[in-house]
């Protein structure tokens, strides 16, 4: 039987990989923490793939909790997305970012070494590529990085490829989120930042919500056609489904194979405000304040490897990612309990 281990399984991308890997036939055992997420998650997966599985209340970090995760199972893949994501936070709190996301990787590997587990599929970021000297960008651009966050991406892939390199019949694949949007289209799962959303839809729903009063865009002064930011967005249903390929792919190969989850297509941030405006109905104020330090102006991905590898493209359009948010924010105007 073809069961994965998710780690992270209750946050915002393990929800809904949870119930796409659960509704193709896959088992799983998740484990969570709850540090960024509620236990309300859990019974929501169960409830949107129809099934029951292993949850695991754990730190992933935690040599014995995680053995204890895997002890008894037979796992074939472990899908690892635990770890802390506030590009802001990992400036101010940089040791708890390399402590939780360096540690949780290394005990993950070590549980898949003691149990026999030898494929991979670790959520890596765009944030890589620091400040992109071309876009769109391809897998093989300069890597660098502009925050704490971004080094422990970085750090965790070399990490990845020391341990695919040590043991030949392992593999690795580092998939790349370009901006991950919206939500599951039954507006059960969906995105719920604590406090201040970092990222522009979830700000946007809360905006249209009335939990805010009106959005900040962050610069009107980019060197792009309408002067803000412009980035790629991805559906989560097509990042989701992105998961699933990459493991399969993983069965195919040994060794570490790093894979851009984005599509050749920038939005600007005004493109999202309108478009959520005229799929919602709700009008969106906004203010132009300041850009941030280290806001990147341009930045989307070359995803003709995914499409070569993975046989994966991204499908929904500006219009489903907003909808779908949109749908999310409005039956969970405070989001989980
Ligand atoms: N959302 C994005 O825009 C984005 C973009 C690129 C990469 N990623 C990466 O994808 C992964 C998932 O992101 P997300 O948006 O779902 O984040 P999230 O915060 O919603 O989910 C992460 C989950 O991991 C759990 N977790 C963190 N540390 C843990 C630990 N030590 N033990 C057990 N559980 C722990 C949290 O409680 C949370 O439920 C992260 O690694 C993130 O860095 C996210």
């Amino acid at each position: 039987m073809n069961k994965i281990l998710v780690t992270g399984a209750a946050g915002y991308i393990g929800s809904h990989t949870c119930v796409e890997l659960l509704s193709s036939g896959y088992e799983i055992v998740a484990v969570d923490d709850f540090r960024n997420s509620k236990l309300e998650v859990v019974s929501r997966i169960k409830e949107l793939a129809g099934k029951d599985f292993r949850f695991v209340q754990a730190d992933a970090a935690d040599v014995a909790a995680l053995r204890a995760a895997f002890e008894g199972e037979t796992i074939s893949a472990v899908i690892h997305f635990a770890g802390l994501k506030a590009v802001g936070e990992s400036v101010e709190k940089p040791l708890e970012y390399y402590r939780n996301n360096l540690n949780t990787t290394m005990v993950v590997l070590d549980c898949m070494e003691r149990y026999g587990v030898k494929r991979i599929v670790f959520s890596s970021s765009a944030t890589v590529y620091g400040i992109p000297e071309t876009v769109p960008i391809a897998e093989d651009a300069r890597l660098t990085c502009t925050n704490p966050y971004g080094w422990t991406k970085y750090m965790n892939e070399q990490i990845l490829r020391d341990q695919a390199n040590a043991q030949k019949d392992f593999s690795v694949v580092l998939l790349r989120y370009f901006n991950p949007i919206g939500a599951h289209e039954s507006g059960l799962i969906g995105d719920d930042p604590k406090g201040i959303p970092n990222n522009l839809l979830p700000y946007i729903t809360q905006v249209a919500s009335g939990r805010r009063e009106f959005l900040n865009v962050l610069g009107k002064d980019h060197p792009t056609p309408e002067a803000t930011a412009v980035k790629y967005k991805i559906q989560m249903t097509d990042l989701v489904y992105g998961h699933s390929s990459a493991m399969e792919d993983a069965a195919g190969h040994t060794g570490a194979e790093a894979i851009n989850l984005g599509t050749g297509r920038g939005y600007s941030v005004l493109d999202v405000v309108k478009t959520y405006e005229r799929v919602s109905g709700v009008r969106i104020p906004y203010k132009i304040a300041p850009r941030r330090h280290g806001d990147i102006a341009e930045c989307y991905a070359d995803s003709a490897k995914a499409r070569r590898l993975l046989g994966w493209r991204a499908e929904r359009t500006l219009d489903d990612m907003c909808l779908s948010a949109h749908n999310w924010q409005t039956k969970n105007p405070a989001g989980y309990l």
